[in-house]
């Protein structure tokens, strides 16, 4: 049994801050054994708050060391404040005062990466949801919002760079070695956005000046060897400073912008107040250590933590259950952004392709939650793919229900009414209201309710009167808490099309019922509807296509995604008849209109590159697994691995002039146009190595000699490592080794594309290179290299039948757990899914569950997602 109780906290118990604190002072002593921190706070009560004799509470971790603390000068002893679990209360304050408090903390020891802790010699913190108190305590919920003051005192020689929010404002020596620097951040905040970096950091600068003529430096940190990796961090950052103050009209406003670049890191990145601090993986970017979806994470993060600095920081959450308030709009505006800078078509795709493969699949599970969650345990175990993607689903709903100029005086509005203020999703949404006069309150149970909604279609002409009828009925299945779901408000876009492909009718239509129908007159012939373009709602959709509806839509549909769903639609469909096929021990087969239809698709010289690939892409088996009623692992397997083999051979041609022409020897660039020729190039020969024939695997040796990008370099790799041809894969893998052994990053994918190898033998590869040297258990990137790397991108083997995957896993966690908290519940996500497959398999799955269940001393964070898995 787990020995502490975790608590739940609700929404539904918010109360507001009974004490305000409008200053904060901090001084920092940086030492190599232990790091003093005093902080000064002043403290009033909050008029709002009627009552006035409530206790002064501060949160504080368990395990902080409290050295002094004092009000107004006077030291309080033990006897004057109660300190348990997490937090510290002092009854009978005075209505304003100055609180101090010093805390020793040791950030070396520091192995959660929350809070101030050390990543590869450097001093640096990580605040949101609730590090601060890790630091000292305080009011650490973020609708306390303070201006801060702080000083950071370290020896000069090992950390010459001091840095926190704001702007620097003083400085100077201190005497045996050294120095301090004071920063002062003019802009109210939470604690959440409070950052320092002390370390020996190189520096790429530039500047920016925003519409109203301020100039701004830009500076971005890392260690002196990445210095030639922040060119397209940099000029990134430019490009969503430009169009921030484009299409939102927002202004930087600050004298300084921060980046850091730190190595190790529990998430991507993190939007503190003119300080970000990055993970490396997220803001280094060079061509030659690189990959393509590398620089389009670098350009999406940057913009995305820059963009925060109104949707987050200028306008904050009340609470965390507001949590995809910042986060929801942010993604939909990074999303924006990243459509804006390259093929809009395909970066709905990439998000369409997240949001059905892993969104869905964590609202179909346990751990299932609405957008604005109604209880958690522990707040880390809520930056969800929910809370994020399908909250910038339900955004840009908004956005389309509304109209991008609506949109835009709904959101300048909110930035209006609540600049400096903590708010809530409702506020968000009762300024599109505002400005649209819109009764939006059917809409909100978006927030409110968990679930994928399905929409089922159905349709009938009249070829006497021209009357075409669309029935649409929605459902939403029940979730955790959830048993029966209201029907919600959302658009439907979507086109009629003629036979001919012809575009009869091109609309959005607004479901609000629970069954609708929608009439179309004037309809010369019975037309093909094309439904839900764009993905212009986070929900299933089921509609009886013919299979040649799907081939018309595939090549004649005016809306690019719809295109290329049509072509995934007729995959799924002959995919699923294979697994039939596979598990009756019947034959399976490729049939020639799929042939065909690739075929056209592939020797269209007139289609973007990048379209084609997005096309020709098969559904992934973690998709084909989402959508399965109950998941078989090997039938999924073997009907996909049969039809690309079936397609690699009836097409090889193709593949080889497609590869040709996308092959146009130019230099490396990381445009669109660019990118989307090599991801064609590379699925070419990815459908080349499959059938086997050496000089395919020679054209994939060349390529990976020649090119002079990791983009190329990294797929010959992968496509010959998980081939059948093992010598020459164990070659490519230890030359790649010897090469870029000392990149941490290019090590990260070394280590990811031999534990996603499919290939039997898979378990025992990744366990020897888990005492490989360059892995580190410590460090959050290796641990998602490896272990995502198998148990999410290796499905066959993580869920080989003797349950030898689970095992490794559960192992892992409890040993992470220990250690880091957030990452070991995260990497544990794919056994909370264990209700979906053969009761042999869940059963494995659920045992190692009970396993860690029966562990004493499990973390919040895992203690919540096991314990929600097993109810
Ligand atoms: N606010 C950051 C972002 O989305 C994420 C920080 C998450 N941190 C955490 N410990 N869960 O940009
Ligand atoms: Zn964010």
């Amino acid at each position: 049994m787990s020995s502490k109780q975790h608590e739940t906290i609700y929404l539904e118990d918010y109360q507001p801050p009974a004490w305000l604190i409008s200053h904060t002072e901090l001084r920092f002593e940086l030492e190599e054994e232990h790091t003093l921190v005093r902080a000064q706070l002043s403290v009033r009560a909050n008029p709002a708050v009627a009552d006035k004799r409530m206790p002064l509470e501060l949160f504080g971790d368990e395990a902080m060391e409290l050295c002094r603390l004092s009000i107004d000068g006077q030291i309080l002893e033990t006897c004057d404040y109660q300190r348990d679990a997490g937090c510290l209360r002092i009854q009978n304050v005075p209505e304003h005062f100055t609180l101090e408090c010093v805390t020793r903390l040791l950030p070396h020891e520091n192995t959660a990466l929350e809070g101030l802790y050390k990543s590869d010699g450097m001093f640096c913190t990580q605040c949101e949801a609730e590090g601060f108190r890790r630091i000292t305590f305080f009011p650490d919920r973020p609708d306390v919002m303070s201006v801060f003051r702080t000083t950071l005192v370290a020896d000069k020689a090992r950390y010459p760079v001091l840095l926190s929010n704001g702007n620097p404002v003083d400085n100077g020596e201190d005497g045996e070695g050294r120095h301090w620097v004071t920063w002062d951040d003019p802009w109210p905040k939470p604690s959440y956005l409070f950052a320092l970096v002390a370390g020996d950091l190189a520096l790429l600068e530039d500047n920016y000046t925003t519409l109203s003529g301020r100039e701004v430096a830009l500076r971005i940190y890392a260690e002196r060897k990445d210095l030639d990796k922040l060119d397209y961090a940099m000029q990134s950052l430019k490009n969503a400073m430009r169009w921030d103050e484009g299409v939102y009209g927002r202004e930087y406003d600050l004298d300084i912008y921060m980046i850091v670049a730190v190595d190790f890191f529990n998430m991507g990145a993190m939007e503190n107040k003119g300080l970000n601090i990055f993970n490396t993986s997220c803001v280094l970017a060079h061509p030659k250590t690189t990959t393509d979806l590398g620089f389009q994470r670098v350009e999406g993060v940057v913009a995305h933590e820059y963009f925060h600095n109104w949707s987050g920081n200028r306008v904050t959450c009340r609470d965390w259950f507001q949590l995809s308030l910042k986060e929801g709009f942010t993604v939909f505006r990074d999303a924006e952004f990243s459509a804006d800078m390259n093929s809009r078509t395909v970066k709905r795709i990439e998000d369409a392709t997240l949001l059905r493969t892993a969104q869905f699949a964590e609202d179909g599970g346990p751990m299932a939650h609405p957008v604005r969650p109604e209880s958690y345990m522990e707040i880390s175990n809520f930056y969800t793919l929910t809370v994020y993607e399908k909250g910038a689903e339900v955004v840009r709903m908004l956005h389309t229900l509304l109209g991008s100029e609506l949109f835009r005086k709904g959101s300048d509005l909110y930035f209006e009414r609540h600049d400096g203020q903590a708010v809530t999703t409702d506020d968000f949404v009762a300024a599109m209201e505002a400005v649209s006069g819109r009764d939006l309150s059917q809409f909100k149970r978006w927030y409110s309710q968990a679930g994928t909604p399905l929409l089922t279609v159905s349709d009938q002409y009249d070829e006497h009167t021209g009357e075409y009828c669309l029935n649409v009925r929605q459902s939403c299945p029940p979730s955790p808490g959830q048993e029966h779901k209201q029907p919600y408000h959302m658009p439907l876009a979507m086109g009629l099309l003629a036979e001919d492909g012809a575009e009869l009718y091109a609309g959005c239509l607004e479901l609000t019922g629970e069954e609708q129908q929608f009439r179309f007159t004037d309809i010369a012939s019975r037309p093909v509807p094309s439904l839900l373009r764009g993905f212009s709602a986070p929900v299933k959709l089921d509609y009886q296509y013919s299979d040649a509806q799907l081939l018309m839509l595939l090549r004649h549909d005016t809306d690019g995604f719809n295109r290329w769903d049509a072509g995934q639609r007729f995959c799924i469909r002959l995919l699923q008849e294979q697994m039939r096929r596979y598990r009756a021990g019947e034959p399976m087969q490729c049939p020639d209109v799929l042939i065909s239809a690739w075929r056209e698709l592939l020797t269209d010289a007139s289609l973007e590159p990048a379209m084609v690939a997005q096309c020709l892409e098969l559904p992934s088996e973690a998709q084909l697994s989402e959508l399965a009623e109950q998941i078989d692992v090997t039938a999924i397997h073997a009907a996909r691995e049969f039809m690309r083999a079936a397609l690699a051979t009836a097409l090889e041609q193709e593949w080889l002039q497609a590869y040709q022409r996308c092959d146009t020897g130019a230099a490396y660039a990381a445009d669109a146009a660019s990118m989307g020729r090599r991801s064609l190039k590379n699925l070419a020969l990815s459908y080349l190595m499959l059938t086997g024939c050496e000089p395919w695997l020679e054209l994939a040796r060349q390529q990976y000699e020649q090119s002079d990008n990791m983009t190329d370099q990294l797929a010959a790799l992968s496509l010959v490592a998980h081939s059948g041809f093992r010598e020459t894969g164990a070659e490519l893998l230890q030359a790649f080794y010897q090469q870029w052994q000392h990149e941490a990053l290019v090590m990260n994918q070394w280590l990811s594309v031999q534990a996603s190898d499919p290939t039997p033998g898979a378990l025992a590869r990744v366990q020897a290179l888990s005492t490989h040297p360059v892995f580190d258990a410590r460090n959050p990137n290796k641990l998602r290299a490896l272990i995502a790397g198998f148990c999410a991108r290796n499905l066959f083997h993580f869920h080989a039948e003797d349950g030898s995957g689970y095992e490794w896993l559960a192992d892992w966690i409890l040993q992470l757990d220990r250690r880091n908290p957030q990452i070991a519940a995260r990497l544990l996500t794919p056994l909370t899914r264990w209700k979906r497959y053969d009761t042999e398999r869940a059963a494995l799955m659920q045992a190692q569950l009970q396993r860690m269940m029966d562990t004493a001393e499990l973390s919040a964070d895992v203690y919540e997602v096991v314990s929600k898995s097993l109810m």
